[in-house]
C-alpha cells in the first residue's frame, strides 16, 4: 500500500487541522495509508511519526492550532538535516510527502525534494498570505477578521478619549494582513513594509483628518515596518495628539478557523493528494484566478508574490 507522509511546518495557522483531515480523508479512499509527522522539520529529523486514521482525524475541522504541532526547524537548514529527513522518509516507505506551511517550509521543502526520489508538494498554510502561486493561504482571512475584531474593540477607546491608535499587526516581512485589515477597518493610515515610511506624511494625514473633524484616527501597522513603539512615539511628540500603541499579537494566529480558511483548507488539501495520484512532484497547491490551482514549488520559491497597491490607494481614497 502506498503511504503519504504529512507534515505542518512554521507558524501555526487555523485551518491546518482542517488540511490535515482532508488530506487524510482523501487519501484513505484511494488506498493510501498516511503518516503523520510531528513538531515539523523536527519529526523527520527525529522520526517522530504517527499513523493518521479516518477517526482520528474526526473532531478537528473547527479546531486552530495544528494536532501534528509544528516548529521552526533550524537543523533543516544544514544538510545534515535534510540527510537525517530523507532517512526517515525512506525509513517509512513514503510515497509523497504533503508539507503544510508558509514560504519558510517551501524552500525547505525545495531542499528535500531536490535530495529524495520522494514526491513532494505544498499546501499555502500561513497567516502571512506571503506564498507566491495562491492567491490566498489556509488561516489568511481568520487572522484578518481576529485583528479586525480587536480593532473595532479598540476604536471604542480611540473614539471615546479621541485617541489615535497605532496598531501592529503580523506579517512578518510582508504587508498582506495590514493592507486587508486597514481596509476593511477603515484605518486612516496604513503602514505596510512595500511602502517606504514617510513620517512627514503620517503627520500630514492625521492633521488633515483633524482639520476635517475627525477626532481620533486608526493607523495600522504591519510589524515589517519596523519599531511601532518609536513610530508612536514621534507621532505624539511631533502632532501633540494622545497616541496609544496596540500589539495584537499571537491572538492573530490562533483561534476557530474562518468558513473561508476552512473552505480552503478543504480544497488544498484533497487537490495535494490528487496531485500525488496524479504522480505530479514538487508542486503547492493553491488558488489563481479564484481557481483550485497548482504551481511549481521551485518557482514559488524563487518569486516574489506582489501585493495590490491599488488596495493601499483605495484605502487613502476612501479614509476623508
Ligand atoms: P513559514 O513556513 O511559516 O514561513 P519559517 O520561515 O519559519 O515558517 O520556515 C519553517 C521551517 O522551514 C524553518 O524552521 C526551517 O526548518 C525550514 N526552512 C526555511 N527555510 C529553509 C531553507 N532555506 N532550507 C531548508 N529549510 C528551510
Ligand atoms: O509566519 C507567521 C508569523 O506569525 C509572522 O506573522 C510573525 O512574524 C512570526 O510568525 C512570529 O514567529 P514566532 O512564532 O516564531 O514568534
Amino acid at each position: 500500500m502506498r503511504r503519504i507522509g504529512v507534515v505542518t511546518s512554521g507558524g501555526d495557522a487555523p485551518g491546518m487541522n482542517a488540511a490535515i483531515r482532508a488530506i487524510v480523508r482523501t487519501a484513505i479512499p484511494n488506498g493510501f495509508r498516511v503518516l503523520g509527522f510531528e513538531r515539523g522539520y523536527e519529526g523527520l529529523i527525529t522520526n517522530s511519526v504517527k499513523p493518521l486514521g479516518l477517526r482520528s482525524v474526526g473532531g478537528i475541522i473547527h479546531l486552530g492550532g495544528t494536532i501534528l504541532h509544528t516548529a521552526r526547524c533550524p537543523a533543516f537548514k544544514r544538510r545534515e538535516g535534510i540527510q537525517k529527513a530523507v532517512e526517515t522518509i525512506n525509513a517509512n516507505d513514503i510515497d509523497g510527502l504533503i508539507v503544510i506551511g508558509g514560504e519558510g517550509s517551501f524552500r525547505g521543502a525545495l531542499e528535500l525534494s531536490k535530495e529524495c526520489e520522494t514526491a513532494v508538494i505544498g499546501v499555502p498554510a500561513t497567516i502571512d498570505n506571503d506564498v507566491f502561486g495562491t492567491e490566498e493561504t489556509i488561516g489568511f482571512d481568520t487572522a484578518v477578521n481576529t485583528a479586525l475584531s480587536a480593532i473595532d474593540k479598540i476604536r471604542d477607546t480611540a473614539i471615546s478619549h479621541d485617541r489615535v491608535f497605532v496598531i501592529e499587526v503580523m506579517g512578518r516581512t510582508r504587508g498582506f494582513l495590514a493592507l486587508e485589515v486597514g481596509l476593511a477597518a477603515g484605518a486612516e493610515v496604513i503602514l505596510i513594509p512595500e511602502m517606504e515610511l514617510n513620517m512627514d506624511e503620517v503627520y500630514g494625514m492625521l492633521e488633515e483628518s483633524r482639520r476635517k473633524g475627525k477626532k481620533s484616527s486608526i493607523i495600522v501597522a504591519a510589524e515589517g515596518v519596523g519599531n511601532t513603539k518609536m513610530i508612536t512615539e514621534e507621532i505624539e511628540s511631533h502632532t501633540g495628539f494622545e497616541v496609544r500603541l496596540s500589539t495584537i499579537g499571537y491572538i492573530q494566529r490562533g483561534g476557530h478557523p474562518t468558513a473561508r480558511s476552512r473552505l480552503l483548507a478543504n480544497l488544498f488539501g484533497s487537490k495535494a493528494v490528487e496531485l500525488l495520484l496524479n504522480e505530479e512532484k514538487s508542486r503547492i497547491v493553491g488558488l489563481q484566478k479564484a481557481e483550485i490551482a497548482s504551481e511549481d514549488l521551485e518557482r514559488s520559491c524563487r518569486s516574489i508574490k506582489p501585493l495590490n497597491m491599488e488596495l493601499l490607494q483605495l484605502a487613502k481614497g476612501l479614509a476623508i
